[in-house]
């Protein structure tokens, strides 16, 4: 096991088992109650596509999730919808990354994109899809998690700044927006360099 039931200390929070955690802390209600998260299935795949689409406002994260789909670069045990009563209100995808630097290239995951439909979104929904993710990404021995994204959100979930921990990418991105999460504390230790991204997300851009 990764994480012993308690012993996980990352942004000075000791957490316990993420399991433990999510459930204590992502949202409450009947939504949380009636909500479960599972790897998408085929079916899912029309849905996936609109809860993008207007969550972002247009098709790029479209384009990217189908290019990771037909790619090398596609882990289904780690492409989750979250279901309320049948429907898919939310989405997640981590895809492998490597982090290079002059001695060595470690395998990492990258979490991207994320999305929750506008009319369940601020229920808690997102935090539910990145703490089994990060589980999830936990049980099959995944060591460290980059994202790009929202300075105010993610830090919740553990994420610091990556360049303060000696990554970098290769095309601008400001400092805040630039964040990592290591499963098993210490990875970064000794392994620091740029990520590289899959050529899905070259593609795609
Ligand atoms: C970002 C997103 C995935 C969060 O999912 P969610 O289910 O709405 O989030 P949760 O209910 O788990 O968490 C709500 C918290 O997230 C914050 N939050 C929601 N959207 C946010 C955003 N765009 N930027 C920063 N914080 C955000 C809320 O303010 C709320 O904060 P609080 O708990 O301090 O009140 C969702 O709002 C979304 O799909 N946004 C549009 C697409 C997007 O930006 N995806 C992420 C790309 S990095």
């Amino acid at each position: 096991m990764i994480f012993s039931r308690n012993t996980f200390k990352n942004n000075g929070v000791r957490h316990k088992k993420i399991s433990t955690f999510y459930k204590k802390n992502a949202g409450s209600g009947l939504i949380n109650f009636l909500m479960i998260i599972r790897p998408e299935k085929k079916k899912d795949y029309k849905a996936i596509q609109e809860i993008n689409e207007l969550a972002f406002g247009g098709r790029a994260e479209v384009v990217l999730i189908e290019a990771l789909r037909k790619s090398d670069s596609f882990i289904p045990e780690l492409c989750l919808v979250a279901v309320q009563k049948g429907e898919v209100i939310g989405h997640i995808l981590f895809s492998p990354i490597v982090i290079k630097s002059k001695e060595r290239v470690v395998s990492a995951l990258a979490l991207a994109p994320m999305a929750v439909h506008p009319k369940f979104q601020n229920k808690g929904v997102g935090s539910k899809l990145v703490y089994q993710g990060l589980e999830d990404c936990q049980r099959l021995g995944h060591k460290i998690i980059v994202v790009i994204g929202h300075p105010e959100y993610y830090p919740r979930f553990g994420f610091l700044p990556a360049r303060a921990k000696g990554l970098d990418v290769a095309f601008p991105v400001p400092d805040e927006a630039f964040m990592v999460l290591e499963l098993v504390p210490g990875s970064l230790d000794v392994t620091q360099g740029e990520i590289i991204y899959p050529p899905a997300f070259q593609e795609a851009s």
